[in-house]
């Protein structure tokens, strides 16, 4: 189905200083847009332009001649996830649930803080840092470029964009102190918390 980009779900201006209005204007209105419109541009007339976004990454993942409907339909997905895992005031601690999830799956706030530290910096060029739901279990991963949880049956709880646009402007080179700056300001935990009640319930309907 035809995509439609979605607005942010804050005002522009609404993380700074951690994250400027000039970053999210040109990542979402410039960045996020153009993927949108690419996708369209590409599925359109197409057996795709009828499916669900999802569905439609599923069936192109991996596939050669279909790579650019993929690249293009992930990073509207990814883009849209990684606006809702930002928030004003976010950052710090999970609760609930997800917390002692964390605790018991990954040794503790610290640790996770730690891995997912590591996989956001460490991500050669561009992509994302994750922390997913995994056949029950939580881990920390990083994808390349387009690449999502999705299509690897992962749950997604929460991301980091770590391609430079997400940013350069703010940080020029340097990913660790904007990576630390989502940590400690910017994670919005609410999210993920309910990303997981919502797998947990999805489990338990099964
Ligand atoms: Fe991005």
């Amino acid at each position: 189905m035809a995509l439609t980009l979605p607005p942010l779900p804050f005002d522009t201006n609404a993380l700074e200083p951690h994250m400027s209005a000039n970053t999210l204007a040109f990542h979402h209105d410039k960045h996020h847009a153009a993927y949108v419109t690419a996708y369209n541009n590409l599925t359109k007339d197409s057996p795709y332009a009828t499916k669900p976004l999802e569905a439609v990454l599923l069936e192109v993942a991996g596939k050669a001649d279909k790579t650019a409907i993929f690249n293009n339909g992930a990073q509207a997905w990814n883009h849209t996830f990684f606006w809702n895992c930002l928030a004003a005031g976010g950052g710090g601690k999970p609760q609930g649930k997800l917390a002692a999830k964390i605790d018991s799956d990954l040794g503790g706030y610290g640790k996770f803080a730690e891995v997912f530290k590591t996989a956001a910096t460490t991500q050669f060029g561009s992509g994302w840092a994750w922390l997913v739901l995994d056949k029950g279990k939580l881990a920390v991963t990083k994808t390349a470029n387009a690449d999502t949880p999705l299509v690897y049956n992962q749950t997604a709880l929460l991301t980091i964009d770590v391609w430079e646009h997400a940013y350069y402007l703010d940080f020029q080179n340097r990913r660790p102190d904007f990576v630390q700056s989502f940590l400690d300001h910017l994670a919005n935990w609410r999210f993920a918390e309910q990303n997981f009640e919502k797998a947990l319930q999805a489990k338990a309907a099964e």
